[in-house]
């Protein structure tokens, strides 16, 4: 595929997976897309898997990721895990402000901002996601919604910074329900999204930031998301969680 921008693809495994069902999901992955060079192929398990998969990954060029991290270092901060210790399982991205931590875990965008400042501040990359619920599209708020989102959560980022930064397009209504976006209705919000960056970062990082489509990507639709001129990989949940359907969405999009 022609594109400046090489694709990156990441399967968010959400709050699935055993260590051992882990272990079998990368293992498999593995003997598909060990050696897949045209794509970058992200892997975010859950938190208590990390080692493992860590472990499975190595001399492959699948790479790791993690969910959400603490926007702090180390400290009193219950429950939470710092980007120190997402380092010691070679962690090289973060998935932040997705919108079921937006929803159910009341993130806004200020604290997105923080976070992403924190993964940078670690040399880690944060996959930021955004996105329109059904109501918003339908009340014709999708780039009002999105718009404000990408100001806020990017806030305090420089343009170095923002070249770092991978952005995920989710509409909140295509997540999980087998509902996709129309090609259309993706590269439509992929290009305002691009203008935005442009607006606020310049025209070289937003030629240069990678951006993802999130919600019900699979294997039969994922080659002509991919197509699409501004639309630069994908954030798999559902179909992320077997190896077949992870690996043809990997190989229908090179
Ligand atoms: P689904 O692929 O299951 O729709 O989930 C998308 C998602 O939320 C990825 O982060």
């Amino acid at each position: 595929m022609n594109k400046d921008r090489k694709l990156i693809i990441a399967g968010n495994w959400k709050m699935n997976k055993t260590v051992a069902e882990a272990l079998d999901l990368v293992n498999g992955l593995k003997m598909e897309l060990a050696t897949v060079k045209e794509v970058d192929v992200v892997v975010c398990p859950p938190f208590t898997a990390l080692d493992g998969v860590s472990k499975a990954v190595i001399g492959t060029n699948i790479k790791l990721g993690a969910q959400t991290m603490s926007e702090y270092g180390f400290g009193a901060y219950t429950g939470e895990i710092a980007a120190g210790m997402l380092k010691e399982f070679s962690v090289r991205y973060v998935i932040l402000g997705h919108s079921e931590r937006r929803q159910i875990f009341g993130e806004t965008d200020a604290l997105v901002a923080k976070k992403a400042l924190a993964v940078h501040a670690a040399s880690l990359k944060p996959i930021v996601c955004v996105g329109e619920t059904l109501a918003e599209r339908e009340a014709g708020q999708t780039e009002a919604v999105v718009g404000t989102q990408l100001k806020g959560s990017l806030v305090g980022l420089t343009p170095e910074q923002m070249e770092e930064t991978i952005l995920a397009y989710e509409p909140v209504w295509a997540i999980g329900t087998g509902k996709t976006a129309t090609t259309q209705q993706a590269q439509e919000v992929h290009a305002f999204i691009r203008a935005r960056l442009a607006a606020q970062f310049g025209e070289t990082v937003a030629k240069r930031v990678r951006v993802q489509y999130g919600g019900s990507v699979k294997p039969a639709n994922a080659r002509e998301l991919m197509g699409q001129p501004d639309v630069d990989g994908a954030l798999v949940g559902g179909a992320s969680l077997e190896v077949r359907s992870f690996a043809d969405i990997v190989k229908n999009s090179i």
